[in-house]
């Protein structure tokens, strides 16, 4: 499978983008040269330091608005760190991130939970209830959020567990689940309340590669059938070359370099020519 070619206008915009994301320039912003709504969320010079540890040192990147989009980078780099940034769980220390437009650090707390409510988020394993089946898990955020009667909820459930290949599996355990279904059903989880902007956290950690390709696959299938701003986590390069439409570059803090599938591919940065090589050889050693 090949990634998708973005439609023409998207893809003279991330033409007119790339010339802006370039090393340390960050995203591109206030300008007339794209919609006001390009970016699903821009991080604007982000830093964050736990004690002596320096994880993100001047973060600037940009998220296309309905695109998805592949940050990739090896272990410890701060990826994780970074999601928690856009949802609000942790707060720059300097700089500022925006989900459309708006300054996650800056929100009130009632504006904060109104932001979330517009992420659909699928962690690591899945982070299922271990206590409820898989149809309680995914009518969960429902039930918290929403006033469905439980006709409407099981029509949503059913519906977004059959997107993901688990309608046979609604009265299972979380315990009864493979690695991958769970990852599914976190995934069914994600969806229910129709969220704006997807967010995978490694969704390819502790799956065979052929099992991350299916996951890939269903990725790219729901996101088609859905819409969405996707922002998928992974140091998996295979995973970025398979689905992405946009792909960030994230080494130590900040952004190498980011922009459309294709210029990334081309891309004459050595460390990201190397990295999404899997190459062992170049700019990027062992540290
Ligand atoms: N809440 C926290 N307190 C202190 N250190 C943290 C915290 N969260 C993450 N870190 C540190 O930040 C670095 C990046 O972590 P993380 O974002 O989880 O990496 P990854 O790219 O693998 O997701 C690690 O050194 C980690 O120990
Ligand atoms: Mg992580």
């Amino acid at each position: 499978m090949t990634g998708r070619t973005p439609d023409p206008s998207t893809a003279a915009l991330l033409d007119r983008a790339a010339a802006h994301s370039d090393h340390h320039e960050g995203p591109m912003r206030f300008t007339e040269e794209v919609p006001g709504d390009f970016w699903a969320i821009e991080c604007v010079d982000v830093h964050k330091t736990f004690g002596r540890n320096q994880v993100l040192r001047g973060l600037n990147v940009g998220i296309p608005t309905g695109m998805i989009t592949i940050v990739l980078g090896p272990s410890g780099t701060g990826k994780s760190v970074l999601i928690k940034h856009l949802i609000g769980l942790l707060f720059p220390d300097r700089g500022d991130v925006l989900v459309h437009g708006q300054s996650v650090p800056n929100m009130t707390l009632t504006e904060l939970l109104e932001m979330r409510k517009r992420f659909g988020i699928l962690f690591q394993d899945g982070a299922l209830f271990g206590s409820m089946s898989v149809y309680d898990n995914v009518a969960f955020p429902l039930r918290q959020h929403t006033d469905f009667s439980e006709g409407e909820i099981r029509e949503i459930v059913m519906g977004r567990l059959g997107d993901v290949g688990l309608a046979g599996a609604d009265q299972r355990m979380p315990s009864e689940l493979s690695g991958g279904m769970r990852k599914r059903a976190g995934f069914a989880r994600a969806l229910v309340l129709e969220p704006e902007i997807v967010m995978f956290d490694e969704p390819d950690s502790g799956l065979d590669p052929v099992r991350t390709a299916l996951l890939c696959q269903l990725i790219e299938e729901v996101h088609a059938q859905h819409g969405g701003t996707y922002i998928v986590i992974t140091h998996d390069i295979a995973s970025a070359r398979r689905i992405a439409e946009y792909i960030a570059v994230l080494w130590k803090g900040s952004i190498v370099q980011s922009g459309g599938r294709d210029q990334m591919l081309e891309s004459g940065n050595p460390f990201v020519q190397q990295f999404l090589a899997g190459a062992p050889v170049g700019p990027l050693g062992m540290e």
